[in-house]
């Protein structure tokens, strides 16, 4: 997926590898306890808000029926971000990528237009916490930033207002949502990172880079959001779409 211009200004998400949670793609049923919303409820925004409440507990383990793959933590085998920016410029590859604390996400805004079919909502989650086997080569503002080991950072306060547009679909004579597009906006107000083992493990050059970029994360976190979005884009989109191709629109939300 490719965001922006090519070239010397180009944020592209190479391959974020979710090869291993889209295994098992058998279609199941809906499990009985996952809450059923009506088309035509007049609360159906506020039905849809209660009901990600209610599979909390099943969603954080995952649900097998639907294909969802335990959110937290969230095993992400690889991620691979190349960016270039005049203010930030970098490939990066993170490896066995695990996102802690998605389970106290919170719905709100949330407005679901059956006409358009688009679902759109934000979610809050208080405090995400993240690890990595990283790889990194580039420079962030002026500093060079280069090395390989474990990445860690905390990020608090973190909402993402997701907007999915879909189109119905046939597969066997029944209609089926299927996502066309997603739009992700992000926002936190507070991240540190520790980048372990920074050029080769020289101790002054690596403590004085985590402190630099931590120093300077409100602007770095700017510069880096796009990829952050176009990630959270395709989380989306692989999660819906899941549901949605397991679940028929008729038994998703029935008349
Ligand atoms: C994340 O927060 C924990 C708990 O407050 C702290 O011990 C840890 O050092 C933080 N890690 C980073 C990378 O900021």
């Amino acid at each position: 997926m490719e965001f922006g211009k090519m070239g010397p200004l180009s944020i592209v998400v190479v391959c974020l590898c979710v090869a291993a949670l889209r295994e098992s793609a058998e279609a199941k049923s809906l499990p009985s306890y996952v809450p059923i919303c009506k088309r035509n409820d007049k609360n159906l925004n506020d039905c849809f808000k209660k009901a990600t409440q209610v599979i909390r507990p099943y969603i954080t383990k995952g649900i097998p029926e639907l294909n969802i793959p335990p959110i937290d933590p969230l095993m992400i085998p690889m991620v691979m971000l190349e960016q270039g920016t005049p203010a930030v410029n970098y490939k990066a590859k993170l490896k066995n990528l695990k996102v802690f604390g998605l389970r106290n996400y919170m719905f709100d805004n949330v407005m679901i237009d059956l006409t358009k079919l688009q679902i759109m909502g934000r979610i809050n989650i208080p405090m995400i916490w993240l690890e990595a086997d990283y790889d990194i080569k580039g420079r962030a503002l002026v500093l060079p930033i280069q090395g390989n080991g474990l990445f860690k950072a905390n990020l608090t306060t973190v909402t993402a207002d997701v907007k999915i547009e879909t189109k119905l679909i046939k597969k066997k004579g029944e209609d089926y949502l299927e996502p066309k597009s997603i739009s992700t906006k992000f926002n936190i107000e507070q991240a540190t990172a520790d980048f372990a083992n920074l050029f080769n493990g020289d101790e002054t050059l690596s403590r004085t880079t985590n402190q630099f970029l931590n120093d300077n994360a409100k602007d770095i976190v700017e510069e880096v959001k796009p990829a952050i979005e176009a990630v959270i884009a395709m989380l989306a989109e692989d999660i819906g779409g899941k549901v949605f191709a397991t679940t028929s629109f008729n038994k998703l939300f029935p008349k």
